[in-house]
């Protein structure tokens, strides 16, 4: 059996909110016991509200954020602490793309420099292959060779993107982690660079984590999604299942807000209360204050994610294996 490329096991990270200079701190449990893998190849999308945990958690699969619980493993073996040479060295494997594509460029340099790069530090190849891998590069993701020579700011927004996703790939990473990589661009270019990823999922096998707010976009390249709710994951299941199927609530409310072309939004759920404060976390299930099918048992004890069916996890206790068995 293939084994995972990345796996994540109860990660912890708790930051430390200190209200005034001297003032005492509230702990934020940022990322509270997560544990994922990736496969190989494989796509996972990351969904949740804004402060959920999901940038938290995409940089502590990487190494870049400390991990102050729990473990992460590459390859089958623990992850190098941050800036050893052998984190530098894995570096290549996996790489990061954000959301702001002018925030991750040099401004002072061309993009086919920057392109480059990767294969510079990584002491990859010599210059000549150098210069053709940085022409593929950028045929891969929708870049002309005529524009190889343009800084940041004579590109359009899209195009960034396009040169951070083509420098992110010249060292042949096995995993991508994308950070909202579409978020900051127009509609009609997000679906373009959302193609070209998709392209290279098949023509590289990269495993991806994809981290979005927007589930219309993870729907379009996801084959596998988690749902974060203040820190936890409630709900994770293949893309298809947790779209057409959704059993926790918060997916039920999340799912039933994206708009289906030619349906009306009639029926749908709509997230009531207020976004969740990680500072002052509700007790039990996080959820319950904003639930529709909250029952006490929720108001005191936290549910843990057990699978519900095969393959599909859900951290609810209003959720039990019987009632997905007769909704199917
Ligand atoms: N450096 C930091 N110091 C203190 N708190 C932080 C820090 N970074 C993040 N947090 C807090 O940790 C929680 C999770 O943040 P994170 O950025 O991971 O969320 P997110 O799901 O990526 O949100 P968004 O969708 O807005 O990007 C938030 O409550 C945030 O305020
Ligand atoms: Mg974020």
């Amino acid at each position: 059996m293939t084994k995972p490329l990345i796996e994540a096991t109860d990660l912890i990270r708790i930051y430390e909110l200190r209200h005034g200079l001297f003032g005492r701190s509230t702990p934020i449990r940022a990322v509270d016991g997560i544990s994922i893998s990736v496969m190989p190849g494989e796509t996972l999308g990351i969904v949740g509200e804004s402060g959920s945990g999901k940038s938290t958690l995409g940089r502590m699969l990487l190494g870049i954020d400390p991990i102050q619980g729990g473990g992460v493993t590459f390859d089958g073996a623990p992850m190098p602490r941050l800036g050893t040479p052998e984190w530098r060295a894995l570096r290549a494997r996996m790489q990061l793309v954000y959301q702001d594509p002018l925030a991750a460029l040099d401004k002072r340099l061309p993009i086919s420099e920057q392109i480059g790069e990767p294969l510079e530090i990584h002491k990859l190849l010599s210059k000549d292959e150098r210069a053709a891998r940085v022409a593929e590069l950028m045929t891969a993701v929708g870049l002309r060779p005529d524009q190889a020579g343009r800084f940041p700011h004579e590109l359009s927004g899209g195009q960034r993107q396009r040169a951070v996703i083509a420098r992110a790939l010249a060292s042949r990473p096995d995993l991508l982690v994308c950070d909202e990589p579409v978020a900051a661009l127009d509609v009609s270019i997000q679906a373009q660079v959302v193609n070209v990823l998709r392209d290279l999922q098949e023509s590289h096998g990269i495993a991806m984590v994809f981290i979005s707010h927007d589930l219309k976009v993870v729907r379009n390249i996801a084959d596998r999604v988690a749902v974060m709710y203040l820190g936890h994951i409630v709900e994770e299941a293949t893309s298809d299942v947790i779209f057409a199927n959704p059993r926790h609530p918060y997916t039920r409310a999340l799912v039933s807000s994206v708009p289906v072309p030619g349906q009306k939004l009639e029926g749908r759920l709509v997230l009531q209360g207020e976004p969740p404060n990680p500072a002052d976390r509700p007790s039990g299930c996080a959820f319950h204050p904003r639930c529709p099918i909250a029952s006490d048992v929720c108001r005191v004890s936290r549910p843990q994610l057990s699978e519900i069916a095969p393959g599909r996890n859900a951290a609810c206790h209003m959720v039990s294996p019987q009632s997905v068995s007769m909704a199917a």
